[in-house]
């Protein structure tokens, strides 16, 4: 537990991120007692709610499994309260200072303890002005102030600087807790420790041994009803830009000097500065059509929709490069897909052949960190058939956490990550520099995509397909031995 005090301040309250993440993780923190003993959650909107109808919407995604939990909801209904006004008006972000103030007051809190994080489940278009109410009206000098912001960062990297330098005149970088929520998930946490704390991985890390790395995302369901803020910025925007080169960074970094947060993040922007913008001919983009059985939209479809011949990617392939000692050569294929066969977040490093080989079929081995769903880390390695055969196969170490850790609720990224900004831990959070190194990857790509002059190449592929015919070819290119894994076959 926590102790101490604090008032979470939930801006843009009524909005979707806020039901359908921060308050089930604010729950889920609260319920496992890991809320400070003395908190306030403080909802802030346009909308006018009362108290029952504000509770009524941010409590719809709360799932309770038991009677405990529905006491536990009551508790945490208790501490909670509504306030509605404007994103740009001084009256209401001064009413919002005095509710606050009246809770702290309520609660005993000496002016030390007035801690306060406001949290922004906003669109991007409001996050200046509501950084700016808060700053001129609500800011508590006295005590602990921490903003806590989500993508999109902007659209490239002069509007990311853009935004960055407007918050930077705000508040500073260590007020500032720049979300990616890839970071908050079991698996993408455990990277460091599968890396620092295992010296058989520590030694065969490299471009000696590790011959590509692929790094995938795939859902299985299109962008139906998102189509008017998934057109502005496409597949990499969305996740590549953000969530897959957060994996990629804690795959690739050097060793940090210590677990401290800068430790990390200096490590992180190291890394990121290593790697060269992604060339237009290592990548392969794509949007999908309907399905062949008529039955899914295809992407033009939805009726969200505005431009009609969008050339929007909702696929993208990227073969990214990075130039150190470590991994000059390697290929870091990053792949994302809407609209495709099935739900799966994954890593696979894939190392080289064994030199010399004495065997015959020998395949590959690689090691694969399943992200999501049912998070695993397993190694695919070559073994004696059992019995009187001597011919080798293919077989593998598995850890499936499902299997392993029964007992063991995995915790929402969401609820992770609050929980660290409640800790002051920087660690899972965007750094300025961390945020503009990662966007010069991207941008020059961006930028083409972007320029209906330059007309890149977009492949179809249908809904519900494993994505363009045109990947097989591109994974191969960029070193994947597709002949000895169970990407394609096995389903786990
Ligand atoms: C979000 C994207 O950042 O991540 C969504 O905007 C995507 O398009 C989501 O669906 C994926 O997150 P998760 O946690 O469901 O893998």
């Amino acid at each position: 537990e926590l102790h101490g005090a604090v008032t979470i301040v939930v801006l843009g309250a009524s909005g979707d991120l806020a039901k359908k993440k921060t308050y089930p993780a604010l729950f889920g923190l609260f319920k496992n007692g890991f809320l400070p003993s003395n908190t306030h959650i403080v909802g802030y909107a346009r909308t006018k709610m009362t108290h029952d109808q504000y509770l009524e919407r941010v409590t719809q995604y709360i799932k309770l499994g038991t009677e405990e939990d529905k006491a536990k909801l009551n508790a945490f209904k208790q501490v909670t309260s509504y306030q509605s006004g404007q994103y740009d008006q001084a009256e209401s972000w001064i009413a919002l200072n005095q509710a606050i103030e009246q809770s702290e007051q309520d609660r005993q809190l000496q002016p030390a303890q007035r801690n306060r994080v406001y949290y922004m489940a906003l669109p991007p278009s409001v996050f200046i002005p509501v950084a700016q109410g808060i700053k001129q009206h609500v800011y508590n000098a006295t005590a602990i102030n921490r903003l806590v912001v989500e993508k999109p960062f902007g659209m490239d990297t002069e509007s990311s600087n853009e935004l960055g330098d407007a918050l930077g005149a705000l508040f500073k970088e260590e007020e500032i807790y720049r979300i990616d929520h890839y970071l908050g998930k079991e698996m993408v946490k455990n990277v460091m420790n599968l890396r620092f704390a295992n010296i058989f991985f520590a030694h065969a890390w490299d471009r000696q041994f590790i011959d590509n790395v692929q790094i995938t995302f795939k859902e299985p369901f299109g962008t139906e009803g998102r189509g008017g803020y998934f057109d502005d910025f496409g597949i990499i925007r969305d996740v590549m830009q953000n969530h897959l080169l957060q994996v990629l960074t804690l795959i690739a970094m050097e060793r940090p000097i210590s677990t401290d947060s800068e430790a990390i993040r200096d490590e992180k922007v190291k890394v990121l500065k290593c790697i060269r913008p992604i060339k237009l001919d290592n990548a392969l983009l794509g949007q999908y059509v309907g399905d062949l059985d008529g039955k899914k939209p295809g992407y033009l479809d939805d009726d969200s929709l505005k431009n009609k011949e969008s050339q929007t990617p909702t696929f993208a392939a990227l073969a990214l490069f990075i130039e150190n000692e470590r991994w000059e050569g390697v290929p870091f294929v990053l792949k994302a897909g809407k609209a495709l066969n099935e739900a799966k977040v994954e890593v696979r490093i894939q190392f080289k052949n064994v030199a010399g080989n004495l065997y015959d079929d020998t395949a590959r081995n690689e090691l694969v960190i399943r992200i999501q769903p049912k998070e695993s880390v397993y190694m695919k390695f070559n073994s004696k058939q059992p019995g009187l055969s001597y011919q080798t196969i293919q077989t593998d170490l598995d850890l499936s956490y499902h299997d392993r850790y029964t007992d063991l609720a995995i915790p929402d990224a969401y609820e992770s990550l609050i929980l660290d900004v409640l800790r002051n831990d920087h660690s899972n959070f965007v750094r300025d520099d961390e945020l503009e190194a990662s966007w010069k990857i991207f941008t020059p790509l961006l930028h083409a995509i972007d320029d209906p002059k330059q007309h890149l190449p977009l492949v179809t592929y249908p809904y519900g397909s494993r994505g363009p015919q045109e990947l097989n070819a591109f994974v191969e290119k960029f070193g994947y031995d597709r002949s000895n894994s169970d990407a394609y076959t096995w389903p786990r």
